[in-house]
């Protein structure tokens, strides 16, 4: 190994996550002939990174950002164009996401989490990921998009016998399911998102591949990130019964912690660009040509910009983490993301207050969180130590 390692650092207690330490702009070999790249980790250098248009989101689309063939997972989505392509395709879903339009789903969101935690309620030992946390945000996105009930559950279902159950609903499954739907809305109009897309494409404001691609982000995007945010809120909570008893005491705590959870283990670690040209930043210069994964977690550790950055903090006053991305391509799901885990953890927390860990997760579910919901079978209360 020629160049010295990445020093890697972890967020405290049971977020433990690794991430290169902030440090200068360097360059990583890749391991095993595979390509290198240039990290970006200091905040100010992430920040710069993200809104540096010499630096094209194009990377997510092929392994050759110069070729023209889409890779299986976001294609040509919006995520992996560039303006003013990205600008368009923007433009057709943002308002879907606003901050007014995410607040009137608050209802609804509020119903999908009581619905499922009354389905489990009666029990005691359960997997909370599997029965409550993993079917929530496609409950939501299918909500969103306009994909009836039926067809949401034939979609969860087709989750829990995929031969990964960590990689959420198969693709091609949720694509039968998208090409169903879009060419519903074709045959009749309707006031949700596949509606309003299907409506801009016969605007000519969008061709047909760019529904797909938009309906199919939506729905990946969304899914194993809120997942993950909301299974580290409760690994949190069960780690800590301070922590647990000052959400059920003072719910508004809870939007804190949920920010808190973002900046110390966000669920999307990095972010990956190409450079179009030399690109200048930190002092150093990326070669036109070159990767570069820019480091989310690494800049939400920065202690130049967050005091004590290791350290769990809810009541911490820095709230400008890069957890969403920053930039043109800033998560455009963030308002939604953040409305599911805090009505999620909120909940939880309120309706089962003795809420205690059930042993570790099984080798084969590596996002299982297994829990007594009602306390270790006494009465509620924990067993002496
Ligand atoms: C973009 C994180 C949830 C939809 C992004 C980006 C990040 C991110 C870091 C920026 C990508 C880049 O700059 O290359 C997260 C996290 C989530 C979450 C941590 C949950 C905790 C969601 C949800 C949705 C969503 C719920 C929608 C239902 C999107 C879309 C983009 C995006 C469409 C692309 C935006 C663009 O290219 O303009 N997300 N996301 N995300 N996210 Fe999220």
């Amino acid at each position: 190994d020629p160049l010295p390692r990445v020093p890697t650092a972890t967020c405290s207690g049971p977020l433990g996550q690794h991430f290169p330490e902030p440090g200068p702009v360097r360059y990583l070999p890749g391991e095993d002939g595979g390509v290198g790249r240039w990290i970006v980790t200091r905040y100010a250098d992430v920040v710069a990174a993200l809104t540096d248009p010499r630096l094209s989101n194009k990377s997510y689309a092929a392994a050759d950002p110069t070729s023209h063939e889409p890779n299986d997972q976001l294609g040509w989505s919006m995520v992996a164009a560039d303006p003013p392509d990205h600008t368009r395709l923007r433009k057709q879903v943002v308002r879907a996401f606003s901050a007014k339009q995410v607040e009137t789903l608050r209802p609804r969101v509020q119903r999908i989490v009581d619905e499922l935690l009354d389905a489990v309620a009666v029990s005691d030992e359960i997997d909370l990921v599997e029965t409550f946390v993993f079917p929530l945000p496609v409950r939501v996105i299918c909500h969103i998009l306009g994909i009836p009930r039926t067809a949401c559950d034939r979609l969860l279902d087709a989750a829990h016998t995929a031969e990964v159950p960590a990689a959420g609903v198969p693709l091609e499954c949720a694509e039968n399911v998208l090409r169903e739907v879009i060419d519903d809305r074709h045959a009749r109009r309707t006031d949700d998102l596949l509606g309003g897309l299907v409506t801009a494409r016969n605007n000519h404001k969008l061709s047909d591949t760019e529904v797909l691609e938009l309906a199919r982000l939506l729905f990946v995007s969304g899914h194993l990130t809120t997942v993950t945010l909301i299974s580290h809120g409760i690994a949190a909570l069960l780690d800590d019964p301070e922590l647990r008893a000052l959400l059920r005491d003072s719910p508004a705590h809870v939007s804190s912690m949920v920010d808190e959870l973002l900046r110390c283990a966000g669920p999307v670690p990095s972010v990956p660009r190409y450079a179009v040209e030399d690109v200048d930043i930190g002092g150093a210069v990326i070669p036109g040509g070159s990767y570069v994964a820019v480091m989310l977690m690494s800049a939400n550790h920065d202690p130049i910009t967050f005091t004590d950055p290791h350290a769990f903090d809810i009541h911490r006053r820095t709230r400008d983490d890069v957890a969403f991305g920053h930039g043109i391509h800033f998560c455009l799901g963030a308002r939604l993301a953040k409305m599911e885990a805090e009505l999620a953890l909120g909940t939880l927390v309120g309706r089962f207050p003795d809420l205690a860990p059930a042993g570790p997760a099984p080798d084969d579910r590596p996002l299982s969180l297994r829990v007594h919901l009602h306390g270790h079978g006494n009465g509620g209360t924990a067993p002496p130590d």
